[in-house]
């Protein structure tokens, strides 16, 4: 039946988005946004029904689609219709608009920014369903069956702790943080694509897995994968990654520093900001400042624990400087990252 209809290819992205709006995992977000849908959002961070969200979900086409308001079309991946939508509407983006106003820049330098521009000017919008589910790995659990598993565990509270990273000695802060505040803690990776200098996806979970076996309480903590793609759209992804983390179940969503961000382009306590300005959205947001390793305080500290008379001797925790030592061959030290993690992110290196 699917072979009658107009076929549109979509690509790996929008095959995981599919999936996303049928799960409920981007709940009240049905189908791929319409013209006014992705306007409103990105203009007002609401949908046009009211409620708060913070990025457009869309398909976008590199070429004028022939198909409009009331088809209905296969959504085709690698040769294989594994959807339909039933389209509202087929209608041209304003990139450059739309990039500014999703991720405050035109510039291409911008790794969300390149994405948007390289998917073309054309998209349709209009409600989905799926016809061939995906292979699903272990870790992806759909917003149903996470709840079911945290209502099996009798977890009343849940802290989510969004990554794109492979974790180093900061993210395990605030993984702490958040099991000392709740039941249990859903350590919820992003499967998608990532920019090319983050770790891939396998490497980011075995090294997440060893320190849940290793290091973490793991009666209380929940290691799924979230399979969507990476944005860096900062703090509107923030907004972003609690409405999803509320759809699967989290009471309570970790926001650190420069959540979401890439390179300079945002003020690293925008994401905490961005909140403010918004409606309660159903899942409280806690937000952890820079977290760093302090020798006078003796241990891991952040902002708000460690006076400011100890910033001279503070050793910064980031990725990027674990990357740049392994680059170079150097062992980055136990205050940045867990020497247990070590041989698993210099395969990861590549
Ligand atoms: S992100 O793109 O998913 O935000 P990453 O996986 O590095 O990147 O961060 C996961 C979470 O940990 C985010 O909430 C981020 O703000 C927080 N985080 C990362 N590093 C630090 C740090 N040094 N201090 C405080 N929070 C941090």
């Amino acid at each position: 039946m699917a072979e009658r209809l107009p076929q549109i290819a979509i690509g790996e992205d929008e095959r995981l988005d599919l999936e996303n709006l049928v799960t409920g995992a981007f709940h009240p977000v049905k189908g791929f946004m319409t013209r006014e849908e992705t306007l409103s959002v990105v203009h007002e961070m609401r949908l046009p029904t009211g409620e708060v969200w913070s990025l457009p979900i869309l398909l976008q086409l590199p070429e004028k689609p022939r198909v409009g308001p009331g088809d209905r079309v296969a959504l085709v991946h690698q040769g294989e219709a594994v959807g339909l939508m039933e389209v509202a509407e087929a209608y041209t983006l304003d990139l450059r608009a739309l990039a500014q106003a999703v991720f405050g820049t035109e510039s291409e330098a911008h790794p969300g920014v390149a994405r948007l521009y390289a998917k073309g000017p054309y998209a349709i919008g209009g409600k989905v369903t799926v016809l061939k589910p995906r292979p699903r790995s272990p870790l992806e659990k759909t917003p149903e069956e996470a709840r079911a598993f945290f209502r099996a565990q009798g977890w009343k509270t849940v802290v989510a702790f969004q990554t794109r990273n492979a974790p180093h000695r900061a993210h395990e802060y605030l993984i702490r943080l958040g099991l000392e505040l709740a039941d249990g803690v859903l350590v919820h990776p992003i499967l998608g694509a990532k920019k090319a200098d983050d770790f891939p996806t396998e490497v980011i979970v075995k090294a997440y897995q060893a320190l849940v076996e290793g290091f973490l309480p793991r009666e209380r903590v929940a290691l799924f994968g979230l399979a969507t793609p990476m944005r860096y759209a900062g703090p509107k992804e923030a907004v972003f990654h609690a409405l999803v983390r509320k759809n699967f179940g989290a009471t309570h969503f970790l926001v650190g520093r420069d959540h979401a961000g890439v390179g300079d382009f945002y003020d690293p306590y925008a994401a905490h900001r961005i909140f403010d300005g918004l409606p309660p959205l159903g899942i409280e947001i806690i937000r952890v400042g820079a977290v760093f390793f302090c020798p006078l305080c003796g241990g891991m500290a952040s902002e708000r624990t460690c006076p400011g008379g100890h910033r001279a001797k503070r050793l910064s925790v980031s990725m990027t400087q674990v990357r740049r030592l392994l680059r170079e061959g150097r062992e980055p030290p136990p205050e940045l990252v867990r020497p247990e993690l070590l041989p698993i992110l210099r395969e990861g290196l590549g």
